[in-house]
């Protein structure tokens, strides 16, 4: 199912607006990461799409239909919480079937879709077991199937990973994708963890401040960042930032636009010669290895940066030039908006 914001806003009950002028498509089939640091508004937008919230101006489609003024139960909304919040009481299929029986699904009916959806979730050698006889990854598989029983217009998860631990983390969200891609019901995924955004979703969209970002496909947000917050958000080690008056008048007039500062890359500094690029004179102080992995601690003038792919050690505290290839150097004005390169068309 299709979701579309029309100029939607929010503002709490103690009259602060949360959330200014959403206007944004999630495509039928797609998964969609909200991404952002905590406070962002992503819960927010969230409940909205879900209906536990109702919008303060704008208008909510699902598909077609405007949904504004509709509840959670009618815009037949599944939903996963970071805490599990099964019933500890009931099996795991009966966990799965219970919506189903509110729903007044007949019996059979329900208890073969509950197994198919076990299986779905792999679970299925599980279903006779209470939640608490289940780690944190089952736990959430069979959140997930419960949510999927009713066959929901859109499957919403807000930080359903948080409470697993790193290991688990990985695997449980390509299980989100597998079972996204299997089922193809329209996802939408909160995390304040890029890396798993960038992972498991179609698209991103980036929120901080209420505000959107940047909506786009997870390598054009690396690629392409339209915002200083979106450029530095998104990679890691995080990007590299110097004031425009350190690099000077030669990096900055390739820029349209009044500079402020640069963000560059950890993996676009080289100290081999490279072509597209901007040359600064810095100093490696310590180049520190982590199996394939290096990090180069850099200064540049005032300004201390991080290299991934500064491997020499020929130099170390010395005066040397290094070269940022163009691809991984972005400029951005005092309000921190990217501006383009000169001559290339905006
Ligand atoms: N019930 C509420 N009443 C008032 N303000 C709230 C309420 N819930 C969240 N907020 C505020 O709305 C903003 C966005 O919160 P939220 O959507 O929960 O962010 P996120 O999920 O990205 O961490 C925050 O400033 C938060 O303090
Ligand atoms: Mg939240």
């Amino acid at each position: 199912m299709e979701v579309k914001f029309n100029h939607v806003t929010l503002t709490y009950p103690n009259g602060i607006e949360v959330l200014h002028d959403m206007d944004f498509d999630i495509n039928d089939g797609q998964l969609v990461a909200l991404l952002g640091p905590s406070g962002g508004g992503k819960s927010t937008t969230l409940n909205l799409i879900s209906g536990l919230l109702s919008a303060t101006t704008g208008n909510i489609y699902f598909g077609d239909k405007d949904v504004t003024k509709q509840d959670a139960l009618e815009r037949g909304v599944g939903m996963v919480f970071q805490n599990y919040a099964l019933y500890p009481h009931m099996t795991v299929l009966d966990n799965i079937i219970f919506p189903m029986k509110m729903a007044k699904i007949d019996k059979a009916t329900r208890k073969q879709r509950a197994l198919d959806l076990a299986k779905l979730v792999r679970v299925d050698d599980q279903i006779a077991k209470k939640p608490s006889d289940l780690s944190g990854g089952q736990q959430q598989r069979v959140a997930i199937a419960r949510a999927l029983a009713k066959s929901p217009n859109i499957l919403l998860l807000d930080e359903p990973l948080s409470n697993l631990d790193a290991r688990l983390r990985v695997e449980m969200r390509e299980e989100i994708r597998r079972i996204q891609k299997e089922t193809g019901v329209t996802t939408i995924f909160v995390t304040h963890d890029q890396s798993e955004a960038m992972h498991v979703a179609d698209k991103i969209m980036v929120l901080n401040d209420g505000r959107i970002q940047q909506y786009d496909e997870p390598q054009s947000l690396y690629e392409n960042p339209s915002n200083q917050f979106v450029a530095n958000f998104i990679g890691e080690p995080a990007l590299n930032v110097i004031s425009a008056r350190q690099l000077g008048p030669g990096v900055t007039q390739l820029f349209d636009g009044e500079v402020a500062t640069i963000g560059i890359r950890a993996e676009a500094l080289t100290n081999e010669v490279k072509e597209p690029a901007i040359k600064m004179q810095a100093i490696v102080h310590e180049v520190l290895s982590f199996g394939r992995d290096h990090q180069a601690t850099i200064s540049v003038g005032e300004n201390q940066l991080i290299a991934t792919d500064v491997t020499t050690t020929a130099l170390i505290n010395q005066e040397m030039t290094l070269f940022a290839a163009l691809s991984g150097v972005y400029a951005f004005d005092k309000e921190g908006q990217r501006l383009p390169l000169r001559g290339e068309r905006t």
